[in-house]
């Protein structure tokens, strides 16, 4: 079993990382080999539109997306986490999710792998944490898009250092990975 957490916070030691790298370890303490990619540091340029995908099986642009899709396509499970920024995701995550685009063939037919799943982590400080659900729900179906399974979707609030119990509801979803 490969668990792959991928974040997407300029903070390499904010509330979104601590949360998935305690999902990874929690993962590796029952046998699983893991990766952290910190998407916010990796040369990830934005999608050209440019439609290259779609006549060819990849993307035109040959940067560390290439290095993620590989640890994607290799992968039985993906923890993909953002910080909350206007309501929404990040726009490291954004770039990285509309790269996704070289993932699907000109009929919008995968071209991951079948049979992964994948848990989303949000960090936010609005203490109602269904507040964005809206916003969430979109990247629920882009992931069914690409044929992968959610396993759902952990909001945190405010410092997650300080809060136990938003460290273990992060752990709890990670769990429904393996
Ligand atoms: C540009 C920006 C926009 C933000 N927008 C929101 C927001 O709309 N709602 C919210 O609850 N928190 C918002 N926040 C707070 C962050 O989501 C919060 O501090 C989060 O825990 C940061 O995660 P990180 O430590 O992983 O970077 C915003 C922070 C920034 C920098």
């Amino acid at each position: 079993m490969k668990i792959i957490g991928l974040t997407a916070s300029p903070h390499a030691n904010g509330n979104t990382v601590t949360l998935v790298t305690k999902i990874l370890e929690n993962a590796a303490s029952g046998g699983a080999q893991t990766k952290h990619l910190d998407l916010a540091k990796l040369n990830i340029s934005p999608c050209k539109g440019c439609n290259y995908c779609k006549a060819h099986e990849d993307c035109v642009q040959k940067d560390d997306f290439t290095d993620v899709i590989s640890e994607i396509n290799s992968s039985d499970g993906i923890v993909l986490g953002s910080p909350v920024y206007f309501s929404d995701i990040s726009a490291q995550e954004k770039l990285f999710i509309d790269r996704l685009y070289s993932c699907v063939d000109a009929s919008f037919k995968t071209r991951i792998p079948p049979g992964k799943k994948i848990a989303f982590i949000y960090s936010q400080n609005t203490p109602d944490r269904k507040a964005f659900d809206q916003h969430f729900a979109k990247y629920d179906f882009i992931a069914g898009m690409l044929g992968l399974q959610s396993v759902g979707r952990f909001v945190s609030v405010g410092d997650v250092k300080k809060s136990p119990a938003e460290i273990d509801g992060a752990v709890a979803l990670g769990k429904k990975l393996a």
